[in-house]
């Protein structure tokens, strides 16, 4: 016999609409495979006047009439945000309701409170809707791969930074461009601050920490960089390299220390996340006993994120004593964990003779070696005789600094070596600045990849370069996420 579930909806915008569709075509389909009857009782909303997929008796603007109406088993937040989310989150789980949320700023913030009011009153808290959206990666790490010490998450987890990003590349669009059409497609608010300066990834890394880990973080705890800063010439040369630039979130674990970042990195084009494209999302999880596995889907839209919160439903519905496995200790240790990784480097220049060596010898002083250089300038190319810039594919050795001339291989064998001034590009190297001319007046971008440094070497080069006062703006460094 099918168990009615009745409930009640806090929202009926994307999610909360999305929600009302799947009940009105999918609740018979859904009851046959589960045994659970669907019934939406009332959903509550902000403001009066707009069209709403319910009838008017079913929405009310009152929060009580979801609250505390004794018919109602599971009440769904979907409004989003802090406050007044928290607090009716709380209000219903002490009326012993089970909660089911797409929520993760609230759990962020506040979900040791949330999770404890839960664990007192005994009502269930749902959550697979927070992270990733339509892609059941809650359930996966909490119970599917239990079995599992987790040494790393990898992933997209912000489809706006993901689209504007993927646009950048395929469209060449400028980053105002590519925002502006996220915007359009009802991708990105009209502040879309949270999602390009990766505040909503950032979240979204400390749920799956808190779930995958048992660590708490805060969003202060983070590393944490957006997108703002990388430009077309970013994604133009990224790509002449082999590599995609996306934003992305990272969790690593080494013995008792976790380091959370969210940041831009570039991807090679054959990385699992390399054609993670569009509003998609995709985590890459490593665990000891499955090794490497990849979820990929849509993180986002009133469809797919409506279909977890279903599954959510239909999860407390069938198991009202289950949940999702929390624990609130603290089992890891933040920490910035230094580790290695090549780095794409953008150093704004005034056009003088002499800059690229500088630039070369200091990162050669710090440690770095350079593998690939190209430079473009601004306003046009110049082509002059007085420092070489190009790049050294597949160069065997890296240049070194000390009045480094930077010159071009192409495919070839040799790269520059410190010493004097290199000239010339050549070969299939990328660089439209030919025979190595930097004309004096303009003003440029000279782009690097290192070989594998420290990101602590990186930071001292690039503070003692622009101490020097040779950069016409601030630099951009990129990690190459291999
Ligand atoms: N949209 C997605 O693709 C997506 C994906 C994953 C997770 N989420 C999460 O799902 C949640 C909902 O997102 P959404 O996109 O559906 O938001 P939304 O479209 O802005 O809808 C929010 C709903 O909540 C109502 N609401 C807002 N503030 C309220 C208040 N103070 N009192 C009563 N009702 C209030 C709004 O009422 P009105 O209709 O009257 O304005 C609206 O119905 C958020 O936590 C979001 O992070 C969304």
């Amino acid at each position: 016999m099918a168990k009615t579930v009745r409930l009640g909806l806090l929202g009926l915008g994307t999610v909360g609409s999305g929600l009302v569709e799947i009940v009105n075509k999918s609740a018979a389909t859904i009851e046959a495979k589960s045994g659970v009857r669907l019934e939406i009782v009332r959903a509550l909303v902000r403001s009066q006047g707009k069209a709403r997929p319910l009838p008017p008796g079913q929405v009310t603007l009152n929060p009580d009439d979801v609250l505390c109406d004794p018919a109602i088993d599971i009440v769904v937040e979907v409004i989003g945000g802090i406050e007044p989310a928290k607090s009716y989150i709380l209000k219903a789980l002490e009326a012993g309701k089970s909660v089911v949320t797409a929520n993760k700023a609230v759990l962020a913030t506040h979900g040791a409170e949330i999770f404890s009011k839960s664990t007192e009153t005994g009502a269930q808290l749902g959550f697979e809707a927070s992270v990733c959206g339509g892609i059941p990666l809650i359930r996966a790490l909490s119970s599917g791969l239990i079995a599992n010490d987790i040494d790393s998450l990898v992933g997209i987890l912000n489809g706006t930074s993901n689209f504007i990003l993927t646009r950048m590349y395929r469209d060449r669009l400028s980053y105002p461009e590519a925002l502006k059409l996220a915007q359009e497609r009802g991708l990105a608010e009209a502040d879309p601050s949270f999602d390009v300066q990766g505040v909503d990834a950032a979240h979204k890394l400390i749920v799956l920490t808190e779930l995958t880990f048992q660590t708490k973080a805060t969003l202060d705890q983070l590393e944490r960089e957006g997108i703002e800063q990388i430009e077309p010439i970013d994604i133009k040369v990224a790509d002449e390299f082999g590599f995609v630039i996306k934003p992305v979130a990272v969790a690593r674990r080494e013995g008792d220390l976790l380091d959370l970042r969210v940041h831009p990195a570039l991807v090679p084009f054959e990385h699992p996340l390399g054609p993670v494209s569009d509003e998609f999302n995709a985590v890459m999880v490593r665990g000891d006993a499955i090794g490497e596995m990849i979820f990929h889907g849509k993180g986002a839209g009133s469809l797919p994120t409506a279909s977890a919160v279903m599954s959510d439903i239909v999860e407390i519905a069938r198991n009202p004593g289950g949940g999702v496995i929390w624990n609130p200790a603290q089992s890891r240790r933040l920490a910035h964990i230094e580790g290695r990784s090549r780095y794409y480097l953008r150093l704004p220049i005034f056009d003088r003779p002499g800059l690229i060596g500088k630039i070369g010898t200091v990162l050669g002083d710090h440690g770095v070696s350079i593998t690939h250089v190209t430079a473009r300038l601004s306003p046009s190319p110049v082509h002059g005789p007085d420092a070489g810039v190009g790049a050294l594919d597949q160069g065997p050795s890296p240049v070194h600094g000390g009045g480094v001339g930077v010159g071009a291989s192409g495919q070839g064998p040799s790269p520059v070596h410190g010493g004097g001034v290199g000239v010339g590009a050549s070969g299939q190297g990328p660089s439209p600045v030919h025979g190595g001319g930097v004309g004096v007046g303009a003003i440029g971008d000279t782009m690097l990849l290192t070989h594998e440094a420290k990101e602590s070497q990186i930071n001292r080069a690039l503070a003692e370069i622009e101490a020097a006062g040779i950069l016409a703006g601030p630099p951009v460094s990129l990690r190459i996420l291999d």
